[in-house]
């Protein structure tokens, strides 16, 4: 049975994965680019850019390792736009007309629309359903390849309470938002159900592994 998998998920020292205040403008909302800066020096990142050089210590062994063995995502409506993007027709993602997913993606949102067909490999498909709906849909669609669950934070909650991930990987970095979405509200006890894993960088990004035990 093929995996679901969550990879390279940045939350802050308190547990944020997004600040307040989400928009067109600012996709974090009070947080910039703060979460990210760790992925976006590594090789891996610079590659998908186009783009030589990038870091290659601990940081890129975790951050490439979200794309191989991939055969679609699912992601949440927060993720795909910003807050309202569901009124606007034309909206197609913040990714571009050749989004860097080549695989079908599905976004869990309560106004589903018609799938879109992008370049590169992408369709944007949308789903109203249950986690385990979506990951029955994705599974099929994947051509027996495993799902990436892509965030954000509320969609990855919902999964990890249900118990549907396999494998995830978060990257914790050492700044404090005091606001925003938290990943861990509500996951009372994961540690019951997941073996956790922790390795602490020289960057100070401490990266967590949560593997499910076995069932
Ligand atoms: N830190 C990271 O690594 C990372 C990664 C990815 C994204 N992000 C950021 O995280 C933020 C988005 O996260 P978020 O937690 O606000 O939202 P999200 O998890 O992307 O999406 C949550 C929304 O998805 C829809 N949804 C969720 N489950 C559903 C279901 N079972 N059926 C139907 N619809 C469902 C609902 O939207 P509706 O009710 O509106 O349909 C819900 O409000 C953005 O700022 C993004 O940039 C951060």
């Amino acid at each position: 049975m093929s995996e679901v998998r969550v990879h390279n998920l940045a939350i802050s020292l308190d547990g944020f994965a997004t600040g307040d205040g989400q928009s067109l403008e600012a996709p974090f909302g009070h947080a910039g680019e703060r979460l990210h800066e760790w992925l976006v020096g590594t090789r891996f990142f610079h590659a998908a850019d186009g783009l030589p050089g990038g870091t290659v210590g601990t940081e890129n062994a975790f951050a490439e390792r979200h794309e191989p063995g991939i055969g679609a995502e699912i992601m949440g409506a927060g993720k795909f736009g910003p807050p309202g993007w569901q009124d606007d027709p034309e909206w197609k993602g913040w990714w571009g007309p050749n989004p860097p997913f080549h695989s079908p993606v599905f976004v869990l949102t309560h106004r589903p629309r018609a799938s879109v067909e992008m370049e590169g490999g992408t369709t944007y498909h949308f789903l109203d359903g249950t986690p385990q709906e979506a990951i029955d849909q994705a599974r099929a669609a994947a051509n027996g390849a495993d799902i990436r669950v892509g965030g954000g934070p509320t969609v990855v909650r919902e999964f990890l309470a249900e118990g549907l991930v396999d494998y995830a990987h978060i990257a914790q970095v050492p700044i404090l938002l005091g606001r925003g979405v938290r990943l861990w509200d509500g996951l009372e006890a994961l540690e019951n159900t997941y073996d956790i894993e922790v390795v602490t960088s020289p960057s100070g990004i401490t990266h967590l592994t949560l593997t499910a035990k076995i069932r």
